[in-house]
């Protein structure tokens, strides 16, 4: 299938070295390209939410399974993680109640826009904490043994 510009791949980059997060996050890709995609193509308000509210239950159940990941994993930045993404989930219903209320198109996507947008940099930047920390912690540990 030919990929357009706008979307996401995934890649190695993006794996965190724990197989059970990686799959989530994979999910969150492809759900981010399905609202890019009903974006570029103009499809419809209710299609666009749609896709929203699915983005919202899957982070929600994801956000809990990673947090509670990384507490059993001993993360010292766990309680600080969980706090990132309760407060992304209050910003997802906010911008979610925003877009709602748009009525000119560009307005209602660019609402839809953020709200993947900020998920995303979440990925990025928080979650790209913890793979670093593991890594170190893993190659630390075959020095330690080697
Ligand atoms: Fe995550
Ligand atoms: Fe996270």
């Amino acid at each position: 299938m030919e990929r357009s510009e706008w979307e996401i791949r995934w890649s190695d980059f993006l794996s965190v070295g724990i197989p059970e997060i990686d799959d989530e996050h994979r999910a969150f890709v492809g759900r981010v390209n399905d609202l890019n995609r009903a974006i570029v193509e103009l499809e419809d308000k209710a299609t666009v939410e749609r896709i929203m509210a699915l983005m919202l239950i899957e982070a929600t159940s994801h956000f809990r399974n990673e947090a509670r990941l990384l507490k059993a994993r001993q993360y010292p930045q766990a309680a600080d993680h969980a706090r990132k993404h309760e407060e992304l989930i209050d910003q997802f219903t906010r911008l979610t109640a925003k877009f709602r209320e748009g009525e000119l198109s560009f307005v209602w996507a660019m609402n839809g826009l953020r709200v993947k947008q900020l998920l995303v940099d979440h990925l990025l930047q928080e979650d790209m904490k913890f793979k670093e920390y593991f890594a170190e912690q893993t190659k630390e540990l075959n020095r330690l043994l080697g």
